[in-house]
């Protein structure tokens, strides 16, 4: 494709999701007309696809100069990326599939760019922040962070004082986690493994390694297409929640013996390591949708394997002695790796609410520390979606609010 080509491609993209993006509209247009990040610098550091530029789009039309670079080597799709660097006040320099030397100087081009405010999805620039240039730090009014695995790093910085930054957890607004990482990575681990195996989901083992929101949501979808679930937990509640949801729950060791395809979703490390591999079934299909590639030990996998080959676009064979794993996306989080990531309803809301919070630390001076979204913020969210849905809800009478209040009410 000539850059032309990859141009209006990528603004296609951008187009048709901000069709389907009915809150970010609605903040855009107050951005268009408050302009409340005038003389601001943006830099952020996300999964540069269509969603994506819709919200670095609704920055620089609400003022600010904004420069951004990938969160992850294999999610940034490269017309997307050419479309917005064309883009007034917009510089991108997010590549595909660069290699890691390229991928911390697209961070660095984003930080030598001085930016006020950062949004994360992972915390890669507030740790460059903190340990590589931390002359920048004095500028810095804020930063947001999208995913659970950038929230446990910051709180981790936060713990041993060495956070020197306010920032808003905004994975932690329920109009985010409720829906982004439960129907959101539901749907797109399952869009991102079906399009990239072409295989059936009915009638397999599935294994989700995990039963936090992800897992729930992935569970959930694999269920509704036919699998047998099982789940691996390290958490008595979660476990109990996801046997009490219909599923299996067992050991990964135990799990690995019976699973056709399993996808991590933990944010952890290791869930998928040698002592499964020792065990697991001939044409195992292993992905994840956690943040990191971490999650299935692929240096173990490596050592085990006589050979290793590209089989399909984004699928890698592993011949191990007397079996083949297959995995997908190299170990990446399947959804973005091998998709197009979470659909542009469930993005309309999280981004909905980093554009809301960016415009608070605009406003606001915060202390350094990790903050919560502002909870008039995320119900606001929940108030537009619902309303661009189409759907109204009750309110409480003056009598049930006194109610709702009361003690002495009993029978
Ligand atoms: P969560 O904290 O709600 O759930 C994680 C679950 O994994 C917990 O229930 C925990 O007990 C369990 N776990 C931890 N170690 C385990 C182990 N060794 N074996 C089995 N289970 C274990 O987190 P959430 O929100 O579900 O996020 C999970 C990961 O997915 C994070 O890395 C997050 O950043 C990422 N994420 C990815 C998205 C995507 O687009 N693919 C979207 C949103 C989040």
């Amino acid at each position: 494709m000539s850059d032309t080509e990859m141009i209006e491609s990528g603004n296609m993209k951008i187009d048709w999701v901000l069709n389907h993006m009915p809150v970010l509209n609605i903040i855009r247009e107050q951005f268009e007309k408050d302009k409340p990040l005038a003389g601001h610098r943006v830099g952020m550091a996300l999964h540069v696809e269509a969603k994506t530029a819709a919200l670095v789009e609704t920055l620089a039309i609400g003022g600010a100069e904004v420069a951004i670079a990938g969160c992850n080597p294999l999610s940034t799709q490269d017309d997307v990326s050419l479309a917005l660097h064309q883009k007034n006040n917009i510089q991108c320099f997010a590549k595909y599939d660069c290699c890691t030397e390229e991928y911390y100087e697209a961070i660095d081009k984003v930080l030598d760019f001085k930016p006020d405010i950062t949004i994360d999805d992972g915390a890669d620039l507030i740790f460059k922040l903190h340990t590589e240039r931390t002359d920048l730090l004095p500028m810095i009014l804020g930063g947001c962070e999208e995913t659970t695995t950038g929230i446990h790093r910051l709180k981790s910085m936060e713990r041993d004082g060495a956070l020197k930054m306010p920032v808003i957890a905004v994975n932690d607004a329920m109009t985010k986690f409720l829906f982004d990482n439960r129907y959101g990575t539901g749907q797109s681990a399952w869009d991102g493994i079906m399009r990239t195996t072409n295989l059936l989901v009915a009638g397999k083992n599935v294994v989700i390694g995990g039963y936090g929101w992800c897992g729930k949501g992935a569970a959930m979808r694999a269920s509704g297409l036919g699998a047998n679930v099982i789940v691996t937990e390290i958490d008595p509640i979660r476990a109990l929640e996801a046997r009490m949801d219909g599923n299996q729950v067992m050991p990964m060791r135990e799990a690995a013996k019976i699973g056709d395809i399993f996808l991590t979703t933990t944010g952890n490390k290791d869930i998928l390591k040698r002592e499964d591999f020792e065990v697991i079934k001939d044409g195992a299909i292993l992905a994840n949708a956690g943040h990191f590639n971490v999650e299935i030990n692929l240096e173990d996998l490596k050592s085990m394997a006589s050979s290793v080959k590209t089989v399909r676009n984004n699928i890698k064979e592993y011949t191990l002695k007397d079996r083949r794993v297959f995995v997908l996306a190299d170990g990446r989080l399947v959804n973005l790796a091998a998709g197009d990531g979470h659909p542009a309803e469930v993005m309309d809301m999280s981004f909905a609410n980093q554009a809301l919070c960016v415009r608070y630390i605009a406003e606001n001076k915060l202390a350094n520390g990790v903050h919560p979204v502002p909870l008039e913020l995320d119900i606001g969210v929940a108030e537009m979606k619902l309303k661009s849905m189409g759907i109204s809800i009750d309110k409480l009478s003056e009598e049930q609010t006194a109610y709702m209040d009361g003690w002495e009410c009993g029978t």
